[in-house]
């Protein structure tokens, strides 16, 4: 029994900041922001915008391309830093704003690659037996968390939320294998370091405070060993990819890793141009927008990966 992707679904605000927009207020430019990154703009929710209202957006959305009622949901997982509350969990938000009545639901903590977790978690209930249909979202809003005053940091990150319905399917489609990893040495590297339990009052700050080079490093690193991890575990090779989804961070890491591999261009999806950095949502978007667009056809292998704080990287190879 495999986990099957039947529906796929996402949500971003519908503010859109760009580059120029941003040279207002912080000493930067667009040129410097388009060659290091490759953003163009990204999307902004406003002050009474939460995680879960992005959420749950793209979990109807998906429900619907499903054909499933909420009702017909086993389990809900959430990645996703930027909960509406410590707790409860945006998940628990989204099964009852759903009415998901025999959901379990609950949130893991892996920031960007927090959809990637929530998949592997997901895949795991499904093979074992246990639960049929599950809903599995990447979401955040992590421009809530950003210093603007930070050129280095704020120019990079945007809202939004994904989320797919997996169900229990043995038609030899769904997905083949996962790889988690991650390096906690490395944890102060990207960190939001004020409202937890160390610092409940925030006087360590409530910003996301970054060593750009560092990740860097680890994300062309890792995403290249996620993937020919992955690919070894499923019995494949590099040529069998037909499309892979990378973490929309920063179009060098993703060249950088592509020219590596001797990947074609055109079997790497990016839209990062238009989104930013929205974290765990990051995967599920371009992931909705590839299949909109026609790119993933039945049948064909697509890898999922991404990395983040912790610092953390996963992968998923899925036969469509
Ligand atoms: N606009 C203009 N100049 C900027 C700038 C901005 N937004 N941000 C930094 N700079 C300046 C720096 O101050 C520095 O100036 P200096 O040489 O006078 O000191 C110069 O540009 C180079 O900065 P540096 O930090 O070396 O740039 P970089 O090439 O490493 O690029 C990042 C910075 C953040 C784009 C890059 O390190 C990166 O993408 N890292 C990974 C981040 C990431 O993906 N995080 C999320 C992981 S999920």
């Amino acid at each position: 029994m495999r986990a099957k992707i039947i529906g796929v679904g996402s949500c971003v605000p519908e503010k859109v900041v760009t580059n120029h927009e941003l040279t207002k207020t912080v000493d930067t430019s667009d040129e410097w922001i388009r060659t290091r990154t490759g953003i163009q703009e990204r999307r902004l929710s406003d002050e009474a915008t939460a995680t879960s209202d992005l959420a749950i957006v793209a979990a109807e959305r998906a429900l619907a391309k499903a054909n499933l009622s909420a009702q017909d949901l086993d389990l809900i997982i959430v990645g996703t830093t930027t909960p509406d509350t410590l707790f409860p969990s945006v998940a628990c938000i989204l099964q009852g704003k759903l009415s998901a009545v025999k959901a379990a639901a609950f949130d893991v903590s892996a920031a960007c690659s927090g959809f990637n977790f929530a998949l592997t978690t997901a895949t795991q209930f499904i093979e074992n037996g246990l639960y049929k249909n599950v809903l599995v979202i990447g979401a955040d809003t992590l421009t809530k968390y950003v210093d603007w005053n930070d050129r280095g940091t704020c120019v990079l990150f945007g809202d939004g939320a994904g989320a797919v319905v997996l169900t229990a399917s043995d038609d030899g489609s769904g997905v083949l294998a996962s790889w988690l990893k991650a390096e906690g040495h490395l944890s102060d590297k990207l960190i939001m370091p004020g409202g937890g339990s160390r610092d409940p009052g925030q006087k360590n700050g409530r910003f996301i405070t970054m060593d750009g080079k560092n990740v860097f490093k680890f994300a062309t690193r890792v995403l290249e060993e996620s993937i020919l991890a992955v690919l070894k575990k499923a019995n494949l090779e590099t040529k069998d990819i037909d499309l892979l989804i990378p973490h929309q961070a920063n179009s060098r890491i993703i060249s950088h890793v592509v020219k590596k591999m001797d990947l074609p261009n055109e079997k790497v999806f990016v839209n990062l141009h238009k989104y930013g950095n929205t974290s765990a949502a990051s995967i599920p978007i371009a992931l909705d927008e590839a299949f909109a667009e026609g790119i993933i056809k039945a049948g064909d292998i697509v890898v999922l990966s991404g990395f983040g704080a912790g610092l953390t990287c996963g992968a998923n190879i899925i036969k469509w």
